[in-house]
């Protein structure tokens, strides 16, 4: 198959959908890969090392779009993308339709087949795709909380581990879930003081199980958090209802309980935050104050760290690139249920209901493709 690769356009994002190691696994099988120069760039790829793995370098986004049967990227095409994609074209990226009516529309016009990142989804519900990156916000959470604790930045002043004979700082990681367990792995092993709250007592009984003694599991309640938010240092923000917006944890009447300087990193933002007085920022402008209370509040965490990034979703993506390279894309969907649930358009029709339901267009099962 005909692989390609085009640079990312979105402003700030240095990831790349397939890594030279990737390149080399395709190009083993006899597909042929191509890539746009630079792509690689900013997650440490040169050129070269595509070349060397047997790829062919393209000079820019329109002839990677010409020549590729299946488009790997990472995020979802921009407006000046929408028509350099053509029928039957197979298009593997994060998508995120519910969020975009336009580029719903865009992808339906183009007659092409979307298979989203985002909603390819094992037997167990979990999602392979979307994990690594929570792994990498999760972890980078404790890295710039600590960062803005500094009193230069607004913070405090306190450092995390603290030194003998001097307390360490105390962190609540507000989600026990994928991005939560990584930011209390993290601030623990920082030798901070932490308390990492979930609804599900199942998961609190494995995290108290496998957390180290600097971490204690507490059922997530109002109660609780205002019980404990007055000695808090920093707060992480990882909880995700599927399908949903976050809760409102943190409320703004709770920020006067704080001490000033107390940072809050919201993980969650992308999902409408979990801290009331929240609201998107970018990692030009990444905090704002709220009543002396320091907000971190970035959407795409993941992409200030594209060599760490690159790698982790690369890490999980190729393995399905490599089926859809040998199989096309109906074979891989028929054998590998998982993949086949990342599909969302398919020739012009919808094929996952909550994209069809956002936009209030029509929506035909995906099995009619696959028979
Ligand atoms: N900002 C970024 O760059 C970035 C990057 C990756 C992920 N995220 C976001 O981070 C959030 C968390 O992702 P995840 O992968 O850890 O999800 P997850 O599903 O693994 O974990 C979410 C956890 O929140 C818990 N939860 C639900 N309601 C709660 C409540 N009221 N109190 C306490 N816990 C509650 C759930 O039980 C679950 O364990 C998502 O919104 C995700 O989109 C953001």
């Amino acid at each position: 198959m005909k692989v390609g690769i085009p640079k990312e356009l979105k402003n700030n994002e240095n990831r790349v959908a397939v890594t030279p190691a990737g390149a080399l696994e395709l190009t083993k099988l006899q597909h042929e890969v191509y890539i746009q120069r630079g792509a690689g760039a900013g997650s440490g790829f040169p050129d070269e090392a595509y070349e060397k793995a047997g790829a062919i370098l393209l000079p820019d986004t329109e002839s990677v779009y010409n020549i590729a049967e299946m488009i790997v990227k990472v995020k979802e095409p921009i407006a000046e993308e929408y028509n350099l994609i053509r029928k039957d074209q197979l298009l593997f990226t994060y998508f995120h339709f519910a969020s975009s009516e336009d580029l719903t529309r865009a992808m339906l016009k183009s007659g092409s087949v979307c298979l989203a990142y985002e909603t390819v989804e094992a037997s167990d519900r979990s999602l392979p795709l979307l994990i690594p990156m929570s792994e990498v916000a999760g972890r980078m959470s404790i890295q710039e909380g600590a960062k803005y604790l500094e009193r230069p930045a607004g913070g405090k002043g306190i450092l995390l581990g603290g030194v003998a004979g001097v307390k360490p700082a105390n962190v609540l990681v507000l989600g026990g879930g994928v991005v939560g367990t990584q930011a209390a792995k993290m601030a623990a092993g920082l030798g901070a003081n932490v308390s990492i709250m979930d609804i599900n007592l199942n998961r609190l009984r494995y995290l108290e199980d496998i957390m180290p003694a600097n971490v204690d599991t507490v059922m997530s309640s109002e109660y609780n958090i205002r019980e404990l938010i007055g000695n808090i240092d920093l707060v992480i923000g990882g909880v995700l209802i599927p399908g949903g917006k976050a809760p409102s944890l943190i409320t703004r009447d709770m920020l006067r309980l704080m001490k000033p300087g107390t940072v809050m990193v919201d993980v969650a933002i992308d999902q409408g935050g979990c801290f009331e007085t929240s609201r998107p920022t970018t990692h030009q402008d990444p905090v704002f104050m709220v009543d002396d209370i320091v907000h971190y509040c970035v959407t795409n965490m993941p992409g200030a760290v594209p060599f760490t990034s690159t790698l982790a979703l690369t890490n999980a993506t190729l393995p399905y690139v490599l089926m859809l390279a040998n199989l096309g894309w109906k074979e891989a969907c028929r054998r590998n249920e998982a993949l086949g649930k990342g599909l969302n358009i398919i020739n012009g029709t919808i094929v996952y209901k909550e994209v069809a339901e956002a936009w209030k267009l029509d929506y035909v099962e995906m099995s009619a493709f696959l028979a």
